[in-house]
This record gives C-alpha cells, sequence and structure tokens, in this order.
C-alpha cells in the first residue's frame, strides 16, 4: 500500500467530519478536459475572455452558446469515473461535505447528493436578463467548438439563455460559498482531488481550512500553489487514488 494511502486511511479513522473540495481533474478519467492541463487544456485551446465573460456573450451569444452547447454534450457522453463513484461510497458510510468547482453534473450521476457547485452547474441554464431558470432543453448534438448556435429565447421576457456557470468577472452564488465556507470550516480533514489551486475564492479555502486546525490532503498527479499548505500529497489521479481509499476504509 502506498505511504500516502496509509497516512490518509489512519487520518480519516481518526477525524469525525470530512470535506473534499474537487476541480477539473476529477473529471479528467471521464474525459471532460481540464482548463490548464498542457495539452488538451480549454484555456491553452480556447480565450476565455471570448466564451466566459458576460461581454462575450453580449457580443456574440451564438458563438458562447454553441461552445457551450459542445461541452454540454460533451459532458453528456460521458460518465462518472472510478473516483467519483469512490466519493459516493464514502459518503455513505459517513457524512462528507462535497465542495466542487465543476459544472458537470458526474457527481450527481455517481451518487453524490448534495454536491455545493461553487461555479454553477452546465445545465442550470436561465435568462441572460431577467434571470429566471429556463427548463432543461433540448440540445442539438454537435462536436465542434466553435460552431454557432443561437441560444434559445426565455419563456417570460424573451431574452437570451445562458448557461447557469459562473463567468470571469462575475461573483460565486452566495448561497453555495456560504455554504463551502461552512463545510470547510466544519471539517477536520479536507481533500482536494484534482485542481490547479489557481481560482481565487474556491482556491483559499484548503488554507483556511488548515488554518482552522484541519487536516488537508492533496490527491493530483502534479504540484500545486495548495500542495505547501497540504498534509499529505497523494501524487496519484482521483480514479486511482480515491477507490484504493475505499477499499484501505473497508479492510
Ligand atoms: P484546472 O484545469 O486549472 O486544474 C486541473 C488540475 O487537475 C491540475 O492541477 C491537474 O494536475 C489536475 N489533474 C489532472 N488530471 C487529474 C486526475 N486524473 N486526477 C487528479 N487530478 C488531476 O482546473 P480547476 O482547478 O478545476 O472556473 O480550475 C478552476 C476553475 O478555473 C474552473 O472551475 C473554471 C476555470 O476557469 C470557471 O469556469 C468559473
Amino acid at each position: 500500500m502506498a505511504e500516502e494511502l496509509i497516512r490518509v486511511a489512519a487520518h480519516w479513522h481518526a477525524v469525525r467530519r470530512v470535506a473534499v473540495l474537487t476541480g477539473a481533474g476529477m473529471s479528467a478519467e471521464s474525459g471532460i478536459p481540464t482548463f490548464r492541463g498542457a495539452h488538451n487544456g480549454l484555456w491553452q485551446r480556447f480565450d476565455p475572455m471570448q466564451l466566459a465573460t458576460a461581454e462575450a456573450f453580449r457580443a456574440d451569444p451564438a458563438l458562447v452558446w454553441g461552445w457551450y452547447v459542445w461541452r454540454m454534450g460533451m459532458v453528456r457522453a460521458a460518465a462518472p469515473n472510478a473516483g467519483h463513484r469512490a466519493l459516493a461510497a464514502l459518503a455513505s458510510t459517513q457524512p462528507v461535505a462535497l465542495v466542487t468547482q465543476n459544472v458537470d453534473d458526474l457527481h450527481e450521476r455517481a451518487g453524490s447528493s448534495g454536491a455545493i457547485h461553487l461555479h454553477g452547474e452546465l445545465f442550470a441554464h436561465r435568462c441572460f436578463d431577467c434571470s429566471r431558470p429556463a427548463p432543461d432543453l433540448p440540445l442539438p448534438n454537435h462536436d465542434t467548438p466553435l460552431l454557432r448556435v443561437e441560444p434559445p429565447r426565455c419563456v417570460h421576457c424573451g431574452g437570451p439563455i445562458r448557461p447557469g456557470v459562473v463567468w470571469f468577472g462575475e461573483s460565486l452564488p452566495e448561497r453555495a460559498w456560504s455554504n463551502a465556507v461552512a463545510a470547510v470550516e466544519g471539517a477536520d480533514l479536507v481533500l482536494v482531488v484534482g485542481t490547479s489551486g489557481l481560482v481565487h475564492p474556491a482556491a483559499g479555502l484548503p488554507l483556511h481550512a488548515k488554518r482552522r486546525g484541519a487536516v488537508v490532503v492533496e490527491i493530483n498527479p502534479e504540484s500545486t500553489p495548495i500542495s505547501p499548505t497540504a498534509d499529505v500529497t497523494w501524487r496519484e489521479s482521483a480514479a486511482r487514488a480515491l477507490p484504493a481509499l475505499v477499499t484501505a476504509l473497508a479492510r
């Protein structure tokens, strides 16, 4: 058994409340590209200022909506990986507060309930003008990222429908943020899985937890700005580390 696994399992047995913070690396083994991966990262291939801001949507709604339709299609076609399933299994034996920066629904489809989505949810569409929620829409199927697709119109005000994600320059959903802070403040152990730790305020949560006395474990094949904060840095992928933890805890 890897030394890191032995240490994480020992911490798990010693604590009462666990919180998990996940990022794009959590879904990488489901085939969803991360943002900052060197080869396939979304922000290596696309300009977030053209695709992930309110200004961009105002200037060219069909370009932005088309790009999100492409991402929604990728998520719909993907399945939760062994890491998502392991987190759901861990939460079935003891309460685990799950905070994610991911806008996909793979935690939910793996069986986790109550995930706090700090950066919104891809399928929680709403009106750009009046903010009222829009129903789950039938989406065109296309695998071309930069194909223009006119956004559907709001049934209430006729405004364009936007994806329910947090764009650059926008604030985090207030309730999600306060729930996330409460989750890490209430935890004695925080697992940080698959995030580069570059986007604040989410990236500040592990240090906040650490300062309040929690043990912080990072699961990530690469080192990040969170690594120096972590009590254990486990250089392993999410879909390998988390199932191994489930097995170790069952022994
Ligand atoms: P990033 O793309 O910035 O970082 C992904 C992290 O996952 C990196 O540290 C990788 O080393 C790690 N990783 C890759 N494969 C992994 C695997 N199989 N298992 C575990 N870790 C793996 O993604 P985030 O940190 O989630 O915001 O990015 C934060 C935010 O930046 C996103 O939520 C998004 C983006 O702009 C918004 O859209 C608002």
